[in-house]
């Protein structure tokens, strides 16, 4: 890692680190050197996730929206990676509002928190989602979405987008006020081991594994995203933490741009499962067309995501295949690609990450 001597030694807290995302970075957190913290109150994360690391963090099962449980978080840290959220995939955020408007109080919470124990740095996991999503209605292949492009009047895309934009500004606002460090990192799509699946590709994954057919994708499949693979959305929100304050904001993102559909063909090429694609428009789609630019990290972090679509489907389709149950997964399906998923208890998951058999 080649951020490794900034964090050796250094006292961080990962809120929501339980999660996919926030377990992963907590994990290379800790082989950079770090003394990692975890908060998170298992509603979408899960002890599971930790269990490869839970021996060396302190995990703390705290909901972040009371402000002493936020307090106990923060203390003494001088980095706060900030990743908790009611958070999912498309399935989930169209269909609860009100629960993604829960954010703008967790993310107040937390923030004032962070102020208030003397935190160096907050890092805040934002979205695609802030952009305005007048800019993705139609395809226009040389739109790419710029960091700039999030200003007045904005549009973001639903209450969850509006929650991350309302925790950007109150970010900026404390910067530019109380002289908080802050940087902003803009996740567009991810995807690895760990995602649940009410994300799209891993929800493609599991109708492979459990055997569908015909095989449904959601909207017209001709929806394009840049799906960028766990590893790299650590790896630069690591040198975003490093390299970068004042405030500012980075696309995490890869300009490696798919439709729905070729990303579905991938899925069924790389697990082998035989079946017909059948579109439908009826179900949650988001933007037709959400394309990153990924210059600004190139320029300020100096990296370029390294594994690309194929390689990414391929680890995550091997870690879904040897930690789920096929019979359950195919009872409960219908109802993981609409909710957040994880969580304490995990019925459908017959092993952890390290080979142990999960609770
Ligand atoms: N996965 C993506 O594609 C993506 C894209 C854009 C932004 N993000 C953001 O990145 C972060 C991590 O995403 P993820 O995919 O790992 O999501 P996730 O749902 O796995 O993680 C959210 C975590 O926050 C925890 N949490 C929720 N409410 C909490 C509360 N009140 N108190 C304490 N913990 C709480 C959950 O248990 C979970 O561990 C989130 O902020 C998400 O909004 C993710």
């Amino acid at each position: 890692m080649s951020s490794g001597g900034f964090f050796e030694g250094r006292r961080v807290t990962v809120t929501g680190g339980a999660s996919f995302i926030g377990s992963h970075l907590s994990a290379a957190l800790l082989a950079a050197g770090a003394r990692v913290r975890v908060a998170d109150d298992y509603s979408s994360g899960s002890p599971a996730n930790l269990s490869p690391i839970l021996a060396d963090v302190e995990a703390l099962e705290l909901d972040l929206r009371d402000p002493d449980a936020a307090r106990a978080a923060c203390a003494g840290a001088e980095l706060v990676f900030h990743l908790a959220a009611a958070h999912g995939g498309r399935g989930y955020i169209d269909s609860h509002p009100v629960q993604c408007a829960e954010n703008l109080l967790l993310d107040q919470v937390v923030l004032r928190a962070a102020l208030r124990a003397g935190t160096g740095k907050v890092v805040f996991a934002s979205s695609a989602c802030v952009y305005p999503t007048g800019l993705q209605r139609v395809p226009a292949p040389d739109r790419k979405l710029r960091e700039e492009m999030v200003g007045p009047p904005y549009e973001p895309d639903g209450m969850y987008g509006m929650a991350k934009l309302c925790g950007e500004l109150s970010l900026r606002s404390l910067v530019a006020e109380h002289g908080l460090d802050g940087v902003i990192c803009r996740y567009f799509t991810a995807y690895g081991p760990r995602c649940s699946e009410s994300h799209a590709i891993v929800a493609m994954i599991a109708r492979a594994f459990t055997g569908a057919d015909p095989f449904e994708v959601w909207g017209t499949g001709e929806q394009v995203r840049t799906w960028i693979y766990v590893d790299d959305v650590v790896r630069m929100t690591m040198l975003a933490a490093q390299r970068l304050g004042g405030g500012q904001a980075v696309n995490v993102a890869t300009e490696e741009r798919h439709t729905v559909r070729e990303a579905a063909e991938l899925v069924l090429r790389t697990t082998g499962h035989r079946a017909r694609i059948r579109t439908n428009p009826d179900m949650p789609t988001g933007p037709m067309y959400r394309s990153a630019d990924a210059a600004l990290a190139r320029r300020l972090l100096g990296y370029t995501p390294q594994v690309d679509l194929a390689e990414g489907v391929r680890r995550t389709a091997e870690w879904y295949y040897t930690t789920r149950d096929r019979d359950l997964t195919a009872r409960l399906l219908d109802r993981l690609v609409v909710e957040r998923g994880g969580g304490r208890d995990e019925p459908w998951r017959v092993q952890g990450d390290d080979g142990a058999v999960a609770p």
